[in-house]
């Protein structure tokens, strides 16, 4: 028996980093899917086959100890198998770049949990998410959620540290188009760096949140009317804060100009420092803007809004 499920990446669209410290950020689902197939196996073991490697080891080892970035499904095979005799079988495909901030890791969290714990019992997708964010944790302990969130329910959310996430009810036809650095970054390392910058500059820091709260509400009204224009104005208005506070670098900035010239604004997406950003576009100018990156010689890809989050089969 095989139980196969598929959850989509995601966006930071505003507010990353300033969120950390209790501003609202925008996030959404986008339409490039992780896929995880899992099945009961005679032979007590776990194993997970995916296009970044292979583990296989036998259930109940301490999850410490286990040094691969696959640890997450271990995690969650493990924890689900205890109570029965079987072992188990998990095969990843991924569309989504792996390790650039395009939400893979929370993708195969939810794909994972859903999968593995549907060949056993029926799961609501509030359980899976649950499950989704334990198994995160193995591999970023201070995870807010959001990422796992906005990948199980798909579409367009908002999410602060005290209220949590809000489904927003409008589905914009926008297209992004990402361009990947391919600069590795390491999110706590950048998230440090942030901290760092506040800790020198308290002041400008609390402007900065406040710019940033501002720009996040206005953005959430324009969104009711799907303003396309104004929203790309808040994009870039959001890379110039982004700059501010030292996660951008020249590539990053030749990034966003060529995004730019041909989209309504580009910025960032996710901690910076490496990763992706993303030019915000519609049927107009979607093409121009993919053909600036493509002579440039940058990876680019377009994405439209998933809002169909996590899918069972
Ligand atoms: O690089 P990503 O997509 O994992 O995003 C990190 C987002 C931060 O705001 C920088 C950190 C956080 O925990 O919210």
């Amino acid at each position: 028996m095989k139980s196969k499920a598929s959850a989509p990446g995601k966006v930071i669209l505003f507010g990353e980093h300033f969120v950390v410290y209790g501003v609202k950020a925008i996030l959404c689902a986008i339409d490039k899917r992780i896929t995880v197939t899992a099945e009961k196996t005679k032979e007590r073991k776990i194993s997970i086959k995916s296009n970044i490697g292979k583990l296989e080891l036998e259930p109940n080892k301490l999850i410490s100890e286990i040094n691969s970035p696959l640890k997450p499904f271990y995690y969650l095979a493990d924890k689900i198998i205890k109570n029965y005799e079987t072992g188990i079988k998990i095969t990843v495909e991924s569309d989504i770049p792996l390790g650039v901030g395009l939400g893979s890791s929370s993708a195969c969290c939810v794909a994972g949990a859903a999968a593995i714990s549907r060949l056993f019992s029926y799961a609501t997708k509030e359980e899976i998410l649950k499950l989704a964010i334990e198994a995160e944790k193995t591999i970023f302990e201070n995870t807010s959620g959001a990422d796992c969130t906005v990948c199980t329910y798909g579409g367009i959310m908002e999410y602060d540290k005290k209220n949590g996430f809000t489904k927003i009810k409008s589905k914009p036809n926008f297209h992004l188009v990402i361009a990947n650095s391919n600069i590795e970054h390491s999110t706590e390392t950048i998230v440090a760096g942030v901290r760092e910058f506040k800790e020198n500059n308290e002041e400008e820091f609390s402007r900065l949140c406040k710019e940033e709260s501002k720009l996040i509400e206005d953005v959430l009204n324009e969104l009711k009317t799907n303003n396309i224009i104004e929203i790309g104005k808040k994009v870039i208005q959001n890379q110039e804060y982004l700059e501010k506070i030292g996660i951008s670098n020249n590539k990053l900035k030749e990034m966003v100009k060529i995004g730019h010239s041909e989209s309504f604004g580009a910025k960032i997406t996710g901690a910076g420092g490496g990763g992706c950003i993303f030019a915000l576009t519609d049927d107009s100018n979607l093409n121009n803007t993919i053909k600036q990156f493509k002579n440039n010689k940058y990876d680019c890809f377009a994405v439209k809004i998933d809002f169909k989050g996590l899918d069972t089969f």
